[in-house]
């Protein structure tokens, strides 16, 4: 039983929170108002979960954090808090949503490398922002299913990414591993394993196939 915290309890945190005590693993929940509103979550969950107050609290005792917020708000993260932790970076870019951050949007990076630069003392693997989130808990399925869905995983520690996949597994999913973290653009919104049911052959595919937006055909 791993110790999973949860930052952010919206569409993405509440689902991998079921997830992750459906798989027999303890979670620890915050949001940005110090726990306030997360009460009915909570309680839905059962003993295996309960509130932080703030995000160092729900981090201290983590064996993995998944970040689970706006990116525009992954400033606001106390970094010290995060020292030594595997984090996931569950992250996609939307303008409309978090106003334009000009290195993303010329693509020179990822939303897990900027992640990755404000938390430095943690290991940032970027998995689970290619799935709509409500088809976290009915697309899974045990270890060896035919046509078991695949997710994506990039991430520059490998050690990390091994407690990712496992992770991972636990919730019903093959992995496919991308690669570094400067590879995380391959599942990214829009391109070809997103938001798409894939078992890890056509996760593959899709990968291989993607194309950075600014090499997209435009009509
Ligand atoms: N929705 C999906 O289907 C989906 C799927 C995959 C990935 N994603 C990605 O996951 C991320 C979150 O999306 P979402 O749809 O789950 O958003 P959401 O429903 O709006 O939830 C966001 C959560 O983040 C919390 N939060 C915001 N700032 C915070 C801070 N400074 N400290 C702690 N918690 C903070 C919010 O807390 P409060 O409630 O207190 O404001 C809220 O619980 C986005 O990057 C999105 O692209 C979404």
């Amino acid at each position: 039983m791993a110790v999973i915290a949860i930052i952010g309890a919206g569409n993405i945190g509440s689902q991998v929170a079921r997830l992750a005590v459906k798989a027999g693993h303890q979670v620890v929940l915050a949001n940005s108002r110090g726990g306030e509103g997360l009460e009915p979550l909570v309680d839905e969950l059962g003993a295996n979960a309960r509130p932080a107050v703030t995000v160092a609290d729900a981090t201290e005792r983590a064996d993995v954090v998944v970040v689970a917020m706006p990116i525009h708000s992954y400033v606001a993260l106390p970094a010290d808090a995060f020292g030594g932790k595997i984090v996931i970076d569950t992250g996609n870019y939307y303008p409309g949503w978090n106003g334009n951050i000009a290195e993303l949007d010329n693509e020179s990076t990822t939303t897990a490398e900027i992640l990755q630069r404000l938390l430095p003392g943690a290991s940032v693997v970027k998995a689970l922002n290619h799935v709509v989130a409500a088809e976290l808990t009915s697309t899974g399925s045990p270890a060896g299913s035919e046509d078991r869905r695949a997710l994506a995983m990039a991430g520059d520690d490998t050690d990390a990414k091994r407690v990712v996949q496992s992770l991972l597994d636990s919730f019903g999913f093959d992995v496919v591993d991308v690669g570094p973290l400067s590879e995380g653009w391959r599942f990214q919104r829009d391109l070809p394993a997103y938001a798409v049911r894939l078992d890890a052959a056509e996760m593959r595919d899709a990968l291989a196939g993607a194309v950075r937006y600014r090499d997209l055909p435009r009509n």
